[in-house]
């Protein structure tokens, strides 16, 4: 990366107040927090795959929440456009499934750490995926949809009793809460994608109206809505 981007967003982190700083660790950036107990925040894209690719050996992909969710089926690998990359944890799942995948993420510093862990991966899987930095809505406004759009914004309702794990606390304290999410929910059904799921808290209502089909897991819900 240019030094001056580095420095521009490491100014960024200073502006926003975020007490955290940009760190080069084993070959690419992390986000480490002012605070020694927190682990760096960032994506170590090859381990991450690896650690999927041996967890599908043994179970099966087929069983798999997200997997039925997005619509994998004995020889069906749907073509899957994430609209929020955040950490890649989705993204890289769908890598694991087989899918092709396009994934978006529109905050700076969250879209830098994710190029930063490309730059630093190898995995054969990479080659079915492309990452772009820019805002779903930009994004949705040019280019058709792909067969299933996935959609996992941070948005919060009043239902969210959990408390959220601590790095995702922190990721959130800088991302803040996607109030735009119901419009772009909007948005990407009007395109009339195959499917369109949405990630939501177990307990948390819905961004839109009542689901065509819902995945229901532990701490997680998928809210599918189908088009004609
Ligand atoms: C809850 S996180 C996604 C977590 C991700 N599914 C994972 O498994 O790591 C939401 C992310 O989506 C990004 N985001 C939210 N709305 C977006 C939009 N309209 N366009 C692009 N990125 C968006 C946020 O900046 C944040 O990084």
């Amino acid at each position: 990366m240019e030094s001056s981007e580095f420095q521009q967003l490491n100014y960024f982190c200073l502006n926003q107040k975020l007490d955290a700083t940009l760190e080069w660790i084993d070959n690419q950036y992390w986000l480490h927090s002012d605070d020694p107990k927190e682990n760096p925040i960032g994506i170590k894209i090859d381990h991450e795959l690896a650690r999927h690719e041996e967890f599908f050996k043994h179970a099966s992909l087929l069983k798999e929440l997200l997997a039925r969710a997005v619509g994998v089926k004995s020889g069906i690998r749907p073509q899957i456009l994430d609209l929020t990359g955040g950490l890649l944890g989705d993204s890289l799942l769908f890598l694991s499934f087989g899918c092709e995948v396009v994934t978006l993420e529109r905050h700076p510093i969250v879209a830098f750490l994710i190029q930063s862990a490309l730059k630093n991966a190898h995995h054969c899987a990479l080659s079915r995926f492309k990452f772009i930095a820019t805002d779903a809505a930009t994004f949705l406004a040019q280019n058709p949809p792909l067969e299933v759009i996935f959609f996992d914004p941070m948005f919060e309702d009043a239902n969210e009793k959990a408390m959220p794990k601590k790095e995702m606390r922190i990721f959130r304290s800088f991302v803040g809460s996607d109030q735009d999410a119901k419009a772009i929910f909007q948005l990407a059904k009007s395109l009339k994608p195959k499917r369109l799921v949405i990630k939501r808290p177990r307990l948390s209502i819905g961004l839109s109206q009542k689901a065509d089909l819902v995945f229901e897991g532990k701490a997680t819900r998928y809210d599918v809505y189908f088009s004609p």
